[in-house]
């Protein structure tokens, strides 16, 4: 889907003759460790020119040198490390993203980065050039699909001028074999990554719940069986939760069921992960406001990142039962649409008040929890959803809200969170937060009031849990869209979720 992948290549360290290359320059007295590949007047050149620019190898700064005059290249671009001997989780794969945000493809589509830590080539791992290689990718990543390609007077580097695209990135370092094996997997991961950013940042006049199915059963491709309920099959099954939020809409509601069966035997218990794919979010009959609407075309963030984990773990052939659940609909206000004050039976059979109809995501997760726990007996459930403004107050951009009954689920997301740099942050649940949801007419109602809105949103959830599933919910309002800029993302959409869930799985709960 995206347009804007750069192919990655790994070759042995050699600077080129030619074009750009990026060299590494560490932090403290070894400043300039692949200058050895310079010879000794273009090193001390390096240093003189570090000198003037007051350039000490910092991260995220870097010595622009073109045309010099030692070497043939028309740029060397020398990136700050920091102290690499500091490195840690997601550090190698920021370097990537802060060595990418310096390539603009101006020099003719290809460049070169040599990967060579202080002192020796070796001191840098080929799992931590596959880690920058995964960095390279995603910062690469710029949704430009709709930008009508500009003329040749005219080229600004707002990435759709396609002749000044970088197209090839050659990865030099000591072990290029052992680093090409090594990103294979990233590979998978940051084409997981990108079409989950892809499905968030695509408007919702293209992308309503039809399409967003069809993305989910191209997954078939990689050997994922897909299955896509349609609404006859859902009222069969009894959603009626989930249709009374897409039935305010001209498009059907849609669930997607994902099954990547990886582990030694087929039959053993898959880990779960459901998302929430409201495909846009008006509020229904209780409309929101004009400002910033136009944001919940991303409103579908939790669904993308199941779509896009999914194709991650296929295509790194993941050894793991996995089972991935969406629920794809449009909250629309018409003349068909659920009225605050409506009582709906969930699938699970406990009546829901709905108090607001802009409090949908909720009333979608608990008829697919419930689904995914009765049909797949699921090890543990972690379920992904833009579901509250709310833990944008508490937590900002920086953290998904978690809320959990499972302390160890817990603690190895968080630890994921610390590797990946897709962080979490644990909030409450308890009995307290739960009465806050009692209705007076039914067993639940769907909004809690002003309080503490994320987790007696959370609570909700869990009324739609069964006792003995391990199970995490992930608020990602903060995270999923309209996000923070970081070292591996320049988009709206980050794709957060695809990266820490694979890590999960992958630390945990394969082979
Ligand atoms: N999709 C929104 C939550 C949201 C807000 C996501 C901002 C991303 C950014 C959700 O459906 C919603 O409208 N929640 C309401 C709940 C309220 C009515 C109880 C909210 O947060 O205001
Ligand atoms: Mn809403
Ligand atoms: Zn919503």
């Amino acid at each position: 889907m995206n347009s804007t992948a750069t192919s990655i290549t790994f070759a042995p360290i050699s600077l080129p003759k030619s074009g750009v290359a990026v060299v590494l320059a560490g932090d403290g007295p070894k400043l300039f460790p692949t200058a050895a590949k310079l010879d000794q007047a273009g090193a001390r050149f390096l240093q003189r020119a570090a000198k003037v620019a007051k350039f000490k190898g910092k991260k995220r700064t870097a010595l622009d040198l073109l045309c010099p005059a030692q070497v043939k290249l028309d740029r060397l671009c020398v990136v700050g490390t920091g102290k690499i001997a500091d490195y840690a989780g997601n550090d190698w794969a920021s370097l990537g993203g802060v060595i990418r945000s310096r390539l603009t493809g101006r020099e003719g589509g290809e460049a070169t980065v040599v990967i060579e830590g202080p002192g020796r080539p070796d001191t840098v791992s080929s799992e931590e050039v596959a880690e920058i290689a995964l960095g390279l990718t995603l910062r690469g990543y710029k949704f430009s699909k709709y930008k009508s390609a500009k003329s040749d007077e005219d080229k600004s580097n707002n990435g759709n001028d396609s002749k000044s695209e970088l197209k090839k990135i050659v990865v030099q370092c000591a072990d290029p074999a052992a680093a090409r094996r090594a990103y294979l997997s990233r590979k998978a991961i940051a084409d997981g990554v990108l079409l989950a950013r892809d499905l968030v940042n695509e408007p919702a006049n293209i992308l309503g719940p039809k399409e967003f199915a069809a993305a989910a059963k191209a997954l078939d491709k990689l050997g994922v069986k897909v299955e896509v309920l349609d609404e006859k099959a859902l009222t069969k099954l009894g959603m009626r939760a989930l249709l009374a939020v897409g039935q305010g809409s001209a498009r059907p509601s849609l669930v997607a069921v994902m099954r990547w069966t990886g582990a030694a035997s087929k039959d053993s218990k898959p880990v779960a992960i459901v998302g929430k794919g409201v495909c846009f979010d008006t509020g229904g009959i209780s409309l929101k406001p004009a400002q910033g609407m136009e944001d919940m075309k991303g409103d579908m963030a939790g669904a993308a990142c199941v779509v896009g984990l999914m194709h991650a773990l296929a295509a790194r052939k993941a050894k793991v039962n996995a089972v991935g659940v969406i629920g794809l609909v449009e909250n629309m206000p018409s003349g068909t649409a659920q009225r605050p004050g409506d009582v709906v039976k969930a699938m699970s059979g406990t009546t829901i008040e709905v108090l607001n109809t802009d409090a949908e995501g909720r009333m979608v997760l608990a008829d697919i929890l419930w689904y995914t726990q009765q049909r797949f007996k699921p090890r543990w459930v972690v379920n992904l959803a833009t579901l509250t403004g709310a833990v944008l107050v508490a937590l900002g951009k920086e953290h998904a809200g978690m809320f959990s009954n499972d302390d160890k689920l817990c603690d190895q997301l968080t630890a994921a969170g610390k590797t990946t740099g897709e962080t979490v942050w644990r909030l409450p649940l308890g009995p307290k937060y739960d009465e806050m949801i009692d209705s007076k007419v039914a067993d639940i109602k769907n909004t809690g009031g002003r309080y503490a809105g994320s987790t007696t949103a959370a609570q909700f959830l869990q009324r739609f849990i069964k006792k003995g599933t391990p199970w995490v919910h992930l608020d990602i309002a903060g995270t999923g869209m309209a996000a923070n800029k970081s070292d591996v993302s320049e988009s709206w959409a980050s794709g957060y979720g695809v990266r820490l869930l694979d890590r999960l799985i992958g630390d945990h709960y394969e082979g």
